[in-house]
């Protein structure tokens, strides 16, 4: 069976290097806000370009403290309104409700998955104040017409990076485009730690200042608490660990867009809908996906040939039994995606023979 990511895989490919990094915090004796996590922190906001990175728990807590921080700031009060795409994953959602805003949810684009910034200007009233942008799958979100829209109505920009590290667009990374943005490192996202890890980038210094104290319990000085806060921080070997695979995210990347790029030229197959020639620009291919209006045949078929792939996501976030006041909204184009979407393997452990075993296997499913 072709797994959709081996991860196990993938560690092994660099073993001995995650190894070294992993006994040296074992050796130091010192697991928790100490030296890995700052040279993460300057490495990973280096490579962002922000002049701020901090670290913390994971992706949700990373959204999160960036929102509580806005309240903190005065610039957010509870009951305000957030744009967000309405087929993003519950974690982008749940960051806003937790701290007692408003998701507004807008539609995305049919062929990019991303949110369709035509839409967002009937949504914008009184109490809109922010948007979180996704860049789902890996694929950059931005256009000029969003930029403008934020900036005509002043909205704050909060991107959530959670699935594209190292996406570029007009020559800078997303994550230092908005005020601030939010990263997951899960194991399985593009930048990967070996647990749970998260952060946040932004040059806002008071924020980033802010954002730290809240990760741990509200206090920037021991025993001191400024807000209420929460235990959210990065440990050790987490930093230690992705200090290290920050050095191949590029090249893993690159491996990425090369498998994508081959599957749109080479799958032929009616019965599937497949990301454009357009799609590849500003890409990191966190997820291939693609739409069939038979997907559950389709991942059926697929497993019989030994092909694993997974749904991104089967149920969107307004009608989950958690947001049931949203169950009756109509988001036609939402619901399509998350009725059809499914997504392919691609990652960067994948040989030539995979990948062109998935190309003519998914050619070959007549549905
Ligand atoms: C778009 C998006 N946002 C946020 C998150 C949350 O990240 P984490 O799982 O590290 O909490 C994820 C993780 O899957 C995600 O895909």
């Amino acid at each position: 069976m072709l797994k959709y990511f081996d991860l196990q895989r993938y560690t092994a490919l660099h073993r001995e290097q995650l190894q070294q990094a992993v006994n040296r915090v074992v050796d130091s004796g010192w697991y928790l806000l100490g030296n890995e996590v700052k040279a993460f922190e300057k490495a990973y906001s280096q490579y962002i370009g922000t002049t701020h990175c901090v670290a913390c728990g994971n992706g949700l807590d990373a959204l999160s403290l960036i929102f509580k921080a806005y309240i903190e700031k005065g610039l957010l009060r509870p009951g305000d309104e957030i744009l967000v795409p309405a087929n993003t994953y519950i974690a982008s959602i749940i960051s806003i409700t937790s701290n007692g805003l408003l998701p507004v949810l807008v539609e995305p684009h049919a062929d990019t998955f991303q949110i369709d910034a035509q839409q967002m200007p009937k949504h914008i009233g009184k109490r809109t104040k922010a948007l979180l942008v996704v860049h789902l799958y890996g694929k950059c979100a931005f256009t000029d017409e969003l930029l403008s829209i934020c900036e005509e109505h002043q909205l704050l920009m909060i991107e959530d990076n959670a699935q594209a590290h190292g996406c570029q667009w007009k020559g800078r990374r997303t994550g230092s485009v908005g005020h601030a943005a939010a990263h997951s490192f899960y194991p399985g996202k593009n930048l990967g730690a070996l647990g749970d890890a998260g952060g946040v980038t932004t040059d806002d210094e008071e924020l980033a200042n802010i954002v730290r104290a809240l990760g741990n319990y509200g206090s920037s000085k021991k025993y001191v608490f400024d807000y209420v806060g929460q235990n959210s921080r990065m440990d050790e070997m987490q930093a230690a660990v992705l200090c290290e695979k920050l050095k191949w995210l590029d090249q893993d990347n690159e491996l990425r867009v090369a498998i994508a790029t081959k599957y749109v030229d080479g799958i032929q197959n009616t019965a599937i809908t497949l990301p454009t020639k357009d799609y590849l620009a500003n890409n990191v291919f966190h997820i291939f996906p693609v739409l069939c209006a038979k997907r559950e045949l389709l991942q059926r078929e697929l497993h019989q040939r030994s092909i694993e792939t997974i749904i991104h996501y089967p149920i969107p976030p307004h009608k989950q039994k958690c947001y049931s006041e949203w169950n009756t909204l109509a988001l036609p184009i939402t619901e399509r995606i998350h009725r059809e979407e499914l997504s392919l393997p691609l990652n960067p452990t994948m040989t030539n023979e995979e990948v062109e075993m998935v190309i003519s296997q998914v050619s070959d499913i007549r549905l």
